[in-house]
């Protein structure tokens, strides 16, 4: 009797233990593991994303109209170093290459130049400048001056209490009236001088960046 029943004893005992090592091992359990390993891994890089976004409303803005990437360039170095948000001034109409032809009197650029009048529309969406305190803006120059279009962009907006630093590029000539230009124009804000960021190196532009914030 005692046999029967330490046998029974032994076969409940072994059909347990292999359900138990069975559920341990099984693939189902394995995958949701990975499954909640990947989808709590989702979970953090939107959260993540979610608070970048959330946290982009800075109030450094950097502006920046350019037509051949050279003055974006150095756009996107002030705003990394600064940590600011990026607004690309683009055309409503692209400036194409014969447009930019400064050899040519009758280029669409050599027209708008000396028209000072002239206010060339703006293609990219409407800005809010609420809670920036500090706006960067940058711009090749044209014939010495900002290109119109950042007449267009100054008179469109209000600047109240608002720093505005121009920054620009060039093929060697300086500010000139720019800056003043733009602080008429805008006819708000508190302007800085101008500076010229050509070739300028990141020791050079940091520098300049804590001096103006
Ligand atoms: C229509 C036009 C006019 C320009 N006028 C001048 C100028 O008066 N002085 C100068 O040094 N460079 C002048 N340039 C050269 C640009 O200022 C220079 O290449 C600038 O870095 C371009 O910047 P971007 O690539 O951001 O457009 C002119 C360029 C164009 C297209």
């Amino acid at each position: 009797m005692k046999r029967i029943i330490s046998a029974v004893f032994i076969i409940v005992f072994v059909a347990a233990l292999a359900a138990a090592c069975g559920q341990t091992a099984a693939p189902e359990d394995t995958s949701s593991v990975k499954e909640t390993t990947a989808s709590s891994k989702e979970t953090v890089s939107v959260s993540a994303e979610t608070s970048i976004l959330a946290e982009s409303r800075k109030d450094v803005l950097v502006v920046v109209f350019s037509a051949t990437g050279t003055t974006k360039a150095v756009a996107d170095r002030i705003a990394a170093y600064a940590d600011a948000d990026l607004y690309e001034i683009k055309a409503a109409q692209e400036y194409t290459a014969a447009d930019l032809d400064w050899t040519d009197r009758n280029s669409r650029t050599t027209i708008e130049q000396n028209d000072k009048s002239a206010r060339p529309q703006i293609g990219s969406p409407e800005l809010s400048l609420d809670g920036y305190k500090t706006v960067f803006i940058g711009y090749p120059i044209w014939w010495g001056e900002e290109p119109r279009i950042l007449d267009t962009f100054v008179e469109k907006y209000d600047f109240d209490g608002v720093t505005c630093i121009p920054f620009c590029t060039s093929g060697g000539s300086g500010v000139g009236r720019s800056d003043k230009n733009l602080a008429d124009h805008a006819g708000s804000g508190n302007w800085e001088s101008g500076k010229l960021l050509n070739h300028t190196s990141d020791a050079d532009l940091q520098n300049w960046i804590d001096s103006v914030m």
